[in-house]
């Protein structure tokens, strides 16, 4: 069987804002999966967290981690069609078994979706629904935030947006960021650049 990723050794310090770039099937959301404890590796090694080998996690305690620490973000942002935008940020909380209180009003408005979160996201722009995806995504405060190319669907200005939010929650709440994209434009806000190719971080 052939391997998607190949003796990956990558160590993401707490805090650091991390781009991933590399060409289309070269491994990149299979690498973010990973590390969001969404699949587990067939041959791996370890993958450790705060000290703690994941790997070695039994699958209801490696969904907590999930839960606890990791937010996500992806391209075609994922919100719940029938649920308004503040329902949707709120299923943050939700899911995650968390009292829903008022940051995610503070987290609405740092997005800027204040006048529009009781919209269902087919009334709301391509940025909003982002933005939307984004507070949905950092409102439990999650310690890592993994995003699959989160402007691959935007232009340039919201594509700024959605990196000057990054840069924002990665600045006051100390967030780690693992970012993959296509634009060098987008990677160049973050501490640091990897290269993947062929299942490799070059
Ligand atoms: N569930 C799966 N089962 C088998 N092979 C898979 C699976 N998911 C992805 N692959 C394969 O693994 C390789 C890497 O896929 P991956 O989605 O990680 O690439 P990527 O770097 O994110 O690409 P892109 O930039 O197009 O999103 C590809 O060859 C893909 O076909
Ligand atoms: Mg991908």
């Amino acid at each position: 069987m052939a391997h998607v990723l190949r003796s990956v050794d990558l160590t993401v310090e707490r805090g650091e804002f991390i781009a991933i770039m590399g060409p289309s099937g070269c491994g990149k959301t299979t690498l973010l999966n990973v590390l969001g404890l969404m699949t587990t590796p067939t041959t791996a090694m370890s993958l450790v967290v705060d000290g703690v080998d994941c790997l070695k996690l039994s699958d209801p305690q490696r969904t907590r981690a999930r839960r606890e620490s990791i937010g996500f973000v992806f391209q075609r942002f994922n919100l719940l069609s029938t649920l308004s935008a503040r329902r949707n940020i709120e299923l943050g909380l939700r899911l995650r078994g968390m009292p829903v209180d008022g940051i995610v009003e503070d987290v609405i408005s740092e997005v800027g979706l204040s006048e529009m979160a009781h919209r269902k996201p087919a009334h709301l722009s391509i940025g909003e629904q982002q933005r939307a995806a984004i507070a949905r995504a950092v409102v439990c405060r999650p310690r890592l935030l993994l995003a699959d190319e989160p402007t691959g669907n935007l232009d340039s200005e919201n594509a700024a947006v959605v990196i000057d939010l990054f840069k924002h929650f990665h600045a006051t709440w100390d967030m780690t960021i693992v970012m993959i994209t296509h634009s060098r434009e987008c990677a160049r806000s973050a501490d640091r650049v990897l290269m993947m190719r062929d299942g490799r971080i070059q």
